[in-house]
């Protein structure tokens, strides 16, 4: 390696940013490292045992970029935002023809689209890489989603596949598209990774305030579900968290922790690009909305005695009903994702490979679950209209679900358990499978208050019509 340079930089050594690096140091490769605060890099090395052989400390930008070998592989592992565009105002100057920096963040995909176009035609490329799986995935195998030039995928495809969580031997990583198709795709992966860990915080409640089980319970359940087609990283996550004894009250820490969820974004800009794309994603809409009440704590600890309750006693739905309804939310949840990343690919011309994506997410990311490899399996077969819940796979298992679904959101609904994410999801199936929706009256309604037309289902053309008068 002396001669001939470091095979990949890695820039940032915080968590994610120190595991990556540990990981192809591990698969072989040299890794030259730095950070902002040099400090850290001589702790990150002394730490590394026998990997430190493989790392190139430097503590310099102008030292990191020089011991790289050329053309150069730079993987940026910083907060995204403002110092992503302050590195590269930094780097370019440093860079040579050929060389690939690469953003390993949660970045906006939109900015990654600015970036790439910014280096565009310069010879020096930009990749926008979604990483998934957290500090354990990254040290051990994430699932990463790329978006850039075929040339950086050429150059840096077989350090991502060494390093790349494994499903049956195939590496769950893939160049998706152009510019910013990695974070976008990673950005619906968060999305239905919020309606997921939403759908089962829901069925946790409903077992929790309408049937008394307490958390080990409840974790012991679902780490049943997590051994049948539930299976999944979130269910067995679910299950251990709500197992787990806080050894200062040797409460379970489920029930000490208070109910207010945190975000950092990803789920919103889901929403916000879908919509921006005249798209919906109500199962995911429905979990930023569900974080965001959360946090209105306050006002719902006042509203608890104020407000008329659920009324009717009913029977909570069996384990099997509730498993259907876990089944069909995720189902869903998957297939409004899915239909979002098919209105992008269209609108910025990536051409993602559905199947590719379900594919790279069968292990390695935070949504990774038996589900996964259905859902490529159907998107490589028959798909009437695109649509996932049209291929038959699919349609066999939601038939086998949706009535576990019902029974499971009527109980919610009588009991006065809020199911938002579920209840989402079964409307938009509800929606999906009549032919003949509603519509027809907004349609009536527009053109009553503003004349702004309809067409008919008897005739060509724009239509109004004369209203009967209030
Ligand atoms: C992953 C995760 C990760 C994300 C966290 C936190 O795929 O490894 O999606 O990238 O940052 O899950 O997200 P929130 O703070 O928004 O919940």
């Amino acid at each position: 390696m002396a001669g001939r340079g470091a095979d990949i930089g890695v820039y940032g050594l915080g968590t994610m940013g120190s595991a990556l690096a540990l990981n192809l140091a591990d698969n072989g490769f040299s890794v030259a490292v730095t950070n902002r605060e040099s400090d850290w890099i001589a702790q990150f090395v002394a730490e590394a045992g026998p990997l430190a052989d493989r790392l190139v400390p430097a503590e310099s930008l102008e030292d990191f970029v020089a011991a790289i070998a050329a053309p150069r592989t730079i993987l940026f592992m910083i907060p995204s935002g403002a110092p992503m565009d302050e590195m590269i105002n930094a780097i370019l100057p440093l860079l040579g023809d050929g060389d690939t920096i690469i953003d390993g963040g949660n970045a906006d995909f939109n900015d990654t689209r600015r970036r790439f176009a910014r280096l565009e035609g310069s010879r020096k490329h930009f990749v926008g890489m979604g990483v998934s799986g957290g500090e354990e995935g990254a040290r051990h195998g994430p699932s990463m989603m790329v978006g850039g030039s075929e040339h950086s995928w050429q150059q840096m495809r077989p350090m991502a596949e060494a390093i790349a969580a494994k499903f049956e031997g195939i590496p769950c990583v893939a160049r998706l598209g152009s510019d910013g198709a990695g974070h976008f795709v990673k950005t619906v992966h968060n999305g239905i990774e919020y309606a997921d860990m939403q759908m089962i915080a829901e069925i946790y409640g409903l077992l929790r305030d309408a049937n008394g089980e307490t958390a080990p319970e409840i974790g012991a359940r679902f780490g049943r579900w997590a051994q049948g087609p539930l299976s999944s990283y979130l269910i067995e996550v679910s299950a251990a968290a709500l197992q787990t004894v806080d050894p200062e009250t040797g409460k379970p820490v489920a029930d000490v922790i208070l109910d207010q969820a945190g975000q950092k974004g990803t789920g919103r800009w889901t929403i916000i690009e879908a919509l921006k794309m005249g798209q919906s994603a109500s199962t995911i809409e429905a979990a930023v909305g569900a974080r965001g009440w959360s946090s209105e704590k306050a006002v719902r600890v006042m509203a608890e005695p104020l407000l008329p309750a659920g009324t009717e006693k009913v029977e909570i739905p069996g384990d099997d009903d509730l498993q259907a309804a876990m089944m069909a939310g995720r189902i869903i949840s998957h297939a409004q994702g899915f239909r979002i990343l098919d209105a992008a690919s269209k609108d910025f011309d990536w051409h993602l490979d559905m199947a590719q994506i379900a594919e790279i997410w069968r292990a390695g990311c935070i949504i990774r679950s038996a589900l996964l490899d259905e859902l490529a399996e159907g998107f490589r077969g028959e798909l009437p209209q695109g649509h996932l819940i049209l291929a038959p796979i699919m349609r066999k298992r939601l038939q086998v679900t949706l009535p576990g679904l019902r029974r499971t959101l009527s109980a919610a609904i009588n009991l006065g358990v809020a199911m938002p994410t579920l209840s989402a999801a079964l409307g938009w199936y509800d929606t999906m499978r009549r032919g003949r929706g509603t519509a027809n009256l907004i349609q009536a309604q527009r053109d009553f208050f503003g004349a702004h037309g309809f067409e008919r289902i008897d005739m060509e053309g724009k239509h109004h019509a004369e209203w009967r008068p209030l």
